[in-house]
Order: structure tokens, then C-alpha cells, then sequence
């Protein structure tokens, strides 16, 4: 195990089958700074429920705003391009997240609802904080836990043999990763954003999730993308197994000179997350 398998991992990716054309355009888009408006409206409306979908996430209480979006071209003006390419983004991705997750005690949908709640949550702290780029903070949410699913689907059987390790050993699921195959979901996550292109700082978000005080190039990314991961769990979202162990890092918070009420605060805020995603996933 270790680096080949990763290699090996890697090199098929691109081919997965649940990556359709969309997903490779929608990928594309939000990495091209040249996309424009018109590429995006392009690749919503070529499906009626596509749209639907994206105008629901666009009217979602985590955009707050006060009028309705009803059409691509206004959620364009309202929501703005940037915004709208990563509900696109997220929408587009939901084919290759939403299935079961065995080996972490998943259900079909799970870790799909986990990673938008984690985006949203990203978000919502983001602006709190003032971080200059509040979608980049949604992406990096979005993506934090890609390495399951590819683990998921490259590593069945070892998977059988992490959940036994990480319970009789009382370790976390990324350690009981790193102890069986040599490297967990945050490697394995950032090498496949990386390969998609995803800048640098969503790539070290991904790498250091659950150790944020690692992060070199954005501290505060990593560390806001640790405290929404923490927030989701808090809150039930795509727990699994894997919510059990889960220490809040009190570096995430001195990074975003947080304390513990505003965090609280911020769980309040984020309480109807999981009723918001059931709306527009509906
Ligand atoms: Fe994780
Ligand atoms: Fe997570």
C-alpha cells in the first residue's frame, strides 16, 4: 500500500463513471477565470430540474437574500457569477457524492448532505470573519471529504479493515487510514484537487482538515473548513462513524479569533442547515 496505490488511484480518476460531461464542464468553468455568465447559463439550463435546483439553492436562507431568484439571468445579477458557478458546482457534483459509503457508516446521500451543509457552514463562517473569498471558502467545504468517496470506491476491502482498526483501537478514521493503506482521505482529497485543478489553498484546506494548525498557505481557509466540519457533526450531518471522534482544534479558532460563544453562535445561525439542504435537494 501506500504511494502506488495512491498513483494508481489517481491516475483513474479522471474516468470514474459518475464524472459525466457536466460535472467536467462544471469543474472547468469554476476553475477558468475567463468563464463567463453566458458558459454558466449554458450548462444549467441544458435540464429543467437542474435549474429548478439551482434557483432553490440561489433562494436558500444561507444566500440571505430578500427577493426571490426565478430565473438563471437573476440569480446571475442577485447572486452574483461567482456564487452562482459554485451552486453550479455543488449541483453538478452531487452524482459523484450521493451514493452509500460503506466503510464509514454512511448511508446513500449522507456524505453528499455532510458536504453541503460543511459548504454552507463555510460560508456562513467566512462572512463572519470577513474572509476575502467567501466561495472559495464554499468549494473548499464542498470538497473536504472527496477522499471518501474515492477511497470508497478503490480500497473496498481495506475499508472493512479500517473501521475495525479505528474502533478497536480507538483511533480516528484518518488515522486508521493512514495505519492500513499509508495515507488517509485528506491526501488522497487534496492529490484529486489538485489533478482537477482547484487552487492551492483549497487543496491545503482539503490536506489539512482535521489538523489545521498544518495549513502554511491559508490558515484561515483550513481552519474555517475544520470548524464548519466540526459544526456539521454537531449538528448530525453525516456523522457515520466518523463523528465520534472529532476534537475541535482551539488553533482553527485562534486563527479566525474565534471564542467559544461565537462559535455558538455561528451552530445557532447554522441550525436549519440540514432543513435548507433537504429544500433544495427535494
Ligand atoms: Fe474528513
Ligand atoms: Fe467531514
Amino acid at each position: 500500500m501506500g504511494q502506488d496505490v495512491a498513483q494508481k488511484i489517481l491516475k483513474e480518476v479522471r474516468d470514474l463513471p459518475p464524472f459525466s460531461a457536466i460535472a467536467n464542464r462544471a469543474l472547468k468553468l469554476t476553475n477558468d477565470p475567463k468563464s463567463s455568465a453566458i458558459d454558466i447559463s449554458r450548462v444549467i439550463s441544458y435540464d429543467p430540474a437542474f435549474t429548478a435546483r439551482v434557483l432553490r439553492m440561489a433562494n436558500s436562507a444561507y444566500y440571505g437574500f430578500a427577493r426571490k431568484v426565478t430565473t438563471v439571468s437573476e440569480a446571475i445579477v442577485i447572486l452574483g457569477y461567482e456564487t452562482l458557478k459554485s451552486v453550479v458546482l455543488a449541483l453538478t457534483l452531487q452524482n459523484f457524492y450521493d451514493r452509500e459509503i460503506r466503510g464509514y457508516g454512511l448511508e446513500k446521500g449522507e456524505l453528499w448532505k455532510h458536504s453541503v451543509g460543511c459548504a454552507l457552514a463555510s460560508r456562513l463562517i467566512a462572512s463572519q470573519v470577513k474572509y476575502p473569498n467567501i466561495e472559495e471558502a464554499f468549494i473548499a467545504g464542498l470538497l473536504h471529504d472527496v477522499g471518501k468517496v474515492i477511497l470508497n470506491l478503490f480500497v473496498r476491502d481495506e475499508l472493512y479493515q479500517i473501521i475495525e482498526i479505528a474502533g478497536s483501537q480507538g483511533l480516528s478514521f484518518a488515522e486508521a487510514e493512514k495505519k492500513v493503506l499509508g495515507f488517509d482521505h485528506q491526501d488522497i482529497g487534496a492529490k484529486v484537487a489538485n489533478k482537477w485543478n482547484f487552487n492551492e489553498k483549497i487543496v491545503e484546506a482539503i490536506q489539512y482538515h482535521h489538523k489545521p494548525d498544518r495549513a502554511k498557505k491559508d490558515a484561515e481557509l483550513t481552519a474555517i473548513v475544520h470548524i464548519a466540519d466540526f459544526i456539521c457533526l454537531s449538528l448530525g450531518l453525516g456523522v457515520g462513524s466518523d463523528g465520534m471522534l472529532y476534537p475541535l482544534k482551539k488553533e482553527a479558532l485562534d486563527t479566525l479569533k474565534l471564542d467559544e460563544p461565537e462559535i455558538d453562535n455561528i451552530i445557532f445561525s447554522a441550525y436549519n442547515i440540514t432543513e435548507e439542504i433537504e429544500k433544495i435537494l427535494a
